[in-house]
């Protein structure tokens, strides 16, 4: 009942958007001239306020480049960003905000799938372009033509951490504590569980559900316990994770934890602490990566912002960075030339690796780097590379 009654809103609201001639803000007058007027929408406060505040100072740095170095064919880009607190409902209206009131000419968000399921359809309805830097479930570009990512999805890394469980960890009895309300978790959940039991040598042993936000983990975790797992999977954000683990430490459960890109954040090893050692993540880059790009990018971000950027703070850069050379490509914000030009993303050197989308317009063979905590500390235990000959399987160490 309640999900008819959402769509129902969401065809309404598209309706009067459509209906109503856009006002404009700031001096962006057509396709050809004045400012161009990029939205940005993120959880800048709330339960997952770092992922919205590093994102926001990735979109920043590539904007402020870009800028510094002419606009693009000498138009100003601004950018209109909107805090959402975490929650679904308001990464709805902000998106609706950003279009009837402000009339920015694309989008940039979110970073949770919930989120982004949530607005891209009033993106894709009214025909603005919406780059989501990281939200990774697979829905999230099947909402339509208008709806790009610039990260891996979950059909990917889900079968990525459950094998690294399998072949590095050895693990032959996992256990998944799943965030139930969560779209990018139940994914997760489901491919992960796939993998390990299809795998001949292991088992899901046990299952337990919680909501983002809760605060006592226990009886998951005694019920947890009880069946011995040696490996468990947390395929959820950051704040959570960090005080599960915490949880289980204190109830004597030893086993590695593993998690996703979710758990990215600098907050995560202030709240899980010693708690988090021996435990890995997935994620889409890091920070002590050699390569020249990731280096030339870290010295830049520290010097803009003071802090070293993580994943989310580089998919930010890359989605700001992918839509200004498409901008630039395209030559005009109109419809459907600016869809377009980002569809034809191709070799664009990003941070994250170089971005090439395909025509589901997800990115093709992206890598998936396996972070290790070790003493208080970060560092990278593998790297799978699908553009490489081993690909899918666990390499480097
Ligand atoms: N992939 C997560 C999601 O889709 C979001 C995320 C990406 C979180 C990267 C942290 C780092 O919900």
């Amino acid at each position: 009942m309640k999900r008819t009654w959402s769509v129902v809103t969401v065809a309404l609201l598209s309706v009067v958007l459509t209906a109503c001639p856009p006002k404009g803000e700031g001096t962006a007058s057509n396709g050809t001239t004045g400012d161009i007027l990029v939205g940005e929408y993120g959880s800048l406060s709330g339960a997952q306020a770092t992922f919205g505040q590093s994102t926001h100072q990735g979109i920043i740095l590539a904007i402020e480049q870009a800028n510094a170095a002419g606009g693009v064919k000498g138009r100003q880009i601004k950018v209109l960003t909107e805090d959402d607190q975490s929650k679904q409902e308001e990464a709805a209206n902000a998106v609706t905000k950003l279009i009837s009131q402000n009339s920015v000419q694309a989008i940039i968000g979110e970073v949770a799938s919930s989120a982004s399921i949530a607005a891209a359809p009033i993106c894709q309805s009214n025909k603005v372009p919406m780059i989501t830097p990281s939200s990774t479930n697979e829905a999230v570009t099947k909402i339509g033509d208008y709806i790009f990512r610039m990260c891996f999805i979950d059909n990917y890394q889900g079968p990525v951490m459950a094998r690294f469980a399998l072949q590095e960890l050895h693990s032959r009895r996992a256990a998944i504590l799943t965030d139930v309300r969560n779209d990018y978790s139940t994914g997760l959940t489901k491919v992960i569980e796939e993998t390990i039991n299809s795998s001949g040598t292991a088992k899901v042993v046990g299952k337990q559900s919680y909501s983002n936000g809760d605060s006592d983990f226990r009886p998951q975790l005694t019920t947890i316990k009880s069946v011995n797992p040696d490996v468990i999977f947390i395929p959820g954000y950051y704040g959570d994770a960090a005080q599960i683990v915490s949880q289980a430490r204190d109830l004597g459960i030893k086993a590695p934890f593993v998690g996703g890109d979710g758990w990215e954040s600098p907050k995560l090893l202030e709240i899980g602490g010693k708690a988090l050692n021996g435990c890995y993540y997935a994620n889409h880059y890091f920070s002590g990566d050699p390569a020249a790009v990731v280096r030339n990018f870290v010295d830049t971000y520290q010097k803009r912002w003071n802090v070293v950027p993580g994943a989310l703070d580089a998919l930010g850069y890359d989605a700001a960075n992918v839509l200004v050379d498409a901008l630039k490509r395209a030559g005009t914000t109109d419809e459907p030339a600016l869809r377009d030009a980002i569809a034809s993303t191709k070799d664009f050197p990003g941070v994250t690796g170089n971005i090439t989308l395909g025509p589901d317009r997800n990115p093709v063979g992206k890598k998936i780097v396996i972070i290790a905590i070790k003493d208080g500390k970060m560092s990278l235990a593998t790297t799978i590379d699908p553009s490489t000959a081993n690909g899918g399987v666990a390499a480097q160490k």
